[in-house]
């Protein structure tokens, strides 16, 4: 099993791209991590503020539409191996913010994503081994499952149908990394996740959102009937996917990642408020998201069957409420956070210094 040299990570700054920084330097201490992020509204340092000194990790702030910037960090072997595998996670990220502008996810996730592939490319040229390219896609770009079919579960082979304005970005994303591998050659393979948490994920999301909320005495906005599925993965999990993905994928393919674990929105609301010791009157019923996916239900047997990978860090509510008391030892971060006192945490600790 190959194990990379250098990893160049795209939106390392985000919610799964910290974790994930955080689990290659824990699991393997060998592979060096570039994290490439524009630092964005979701890009915070601070969720990687524990890994400054460690010489294995370097952050690189810029754009992943910036061509310079991509041919730059692929053809520098200085001061450490250059790199030999992408793993792609940066992109907007948000259903909501999709429908109110969809712009910035047709920019960076669709065109982002092209020019990404175009430098791997062009920097594959000469090289006796091309770089391998991971893209970290979601369960979204199958479209919706209906309520009264509980058996029916998305499949790689399930035909894309997205919804919302960020799942069809996403699919688009996905069909050119499709296209890269087959008109060019390119070694690239697909994953694509169900809803992910656990630590540092930006309170927009339904976990984070409705755990802050509860702790400063407020209400949680529940859409439409709450009655919408989702199935949940702890974000370790999704990180220890992608690199098995990386590092033992067949080339070319798509691997669905997925938790076994499907909750509606009301459910996971009740196991939020139970555990955080509150009652239905803390639920505030508002209008429902335009579009709403009813159901989200991954079957991850490929990962499984193929790369011999299972959740193990999922378990219900275990890791939830494990979850739930992350945000409440961790105040100070989502605080900063909700403020916007995070964005100067770049400029104090970044000012004056190159940063690769
Ligand atoms: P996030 O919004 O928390 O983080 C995204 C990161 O990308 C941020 O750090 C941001 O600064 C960076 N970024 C955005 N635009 C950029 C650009 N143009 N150039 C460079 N960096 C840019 O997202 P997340 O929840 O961590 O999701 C990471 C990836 O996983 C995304 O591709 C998302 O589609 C996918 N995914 C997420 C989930 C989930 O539940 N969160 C589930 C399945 C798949
Ligand atoms: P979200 O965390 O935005 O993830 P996604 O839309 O990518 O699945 O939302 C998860 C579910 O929670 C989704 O069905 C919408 C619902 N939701 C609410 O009911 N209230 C909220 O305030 C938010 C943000 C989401």
């Amino acid at each position: 099993m190959p194990q990379y040299n250098h990893i160049l990570l795209t939106g390392g700054a985000g919610f799964i791209g910290s974790n994930f920084v955080r689990f290659v330097r824990a699991h393997r201490p060998d592979t060096h991590v570039t994290n490439l992020d524009a630092l964005t509204y979701a890009g915070n340092l601070e969720n990687l503020s524990d890994l400054e000194g460690d010489d294995g990790y370097r952050f690189v702030k810029g754009d992943i539409r910036d061509a310079d910037v991509l041919r730059e960090l692929l053809s520098d072997d200085n001061p450490i191996p250059g790199v030999d595998a992408v793993v792609h996670m940066a992109a907007e990220s948000h259903v909501d913010r999709s429908i109110l502008d969809s712009q910035p996810f047709i920019t960076t996730n669709v065109q982002g994503t092209q020019t990404l592939l175009d430098a791997v490319r062009h920097a594959n040229d000469g090289r006796d081994t091309p770089i391998r390219f991971v893209h970290v896609s979601t369960d979204e770009v199958y479209g919706s499952l209906p309520l009264d079919e509980p058996n029916e579960k998305f499949a790689e082979s399930t035909p894309l149908a997205p919804n919302s304005p960020y799942a069809a970005s996403k699919a688009s994303s996905d069909m050119l990394v499709r296209a890269a591998h087959h008109t060019f050659g390119m070694d690239t393979l697909i994953t694509r996740c169900s809803n992910n948490f656990g630590p540092y994920q930006f309170p927009e999301k339904v976990i984070p959102l409705f755990v802050t909320n509860l702790i400063e005495g407020k209400k949680v906005p529940l859409y439409g009937d709450g009655l919408n599925v989702r199935d949940w993965l702890h974000v370790d999990d999704h990180c220890e996917a992608v690199l098995a993905v990386l590092e033992k994928g067949r080339s070319g393919e798509v691997y669905n990642i997925g938790g076994n674990n499907e909750r509606s929105n009301l459910d996971l609301t009740h196991t939020i408020l139970q555990l955080m010791g509150h009652g239905d009157e803390m639920i505030e019923y508002v209008t429902d998201r335009p579009g709403h996916d009813r159901r989200y239900a991954i079957d991850a047997g490929k990962l499984e069957r193929d790369l011999g990978w299972q959740p193990t860090r999922s378990a219900w509510p275990d890791a939830l409420a494990a979850t739930i008391d992350w945000y409440k030892s961790n105040g100070d971060w989502w605080q900063r956070v909700r403020s916007g006192a995070y964005r100067d945490y770049y400029s104090k600790q970044y000012a004056g210094r190159s940063v690769h």
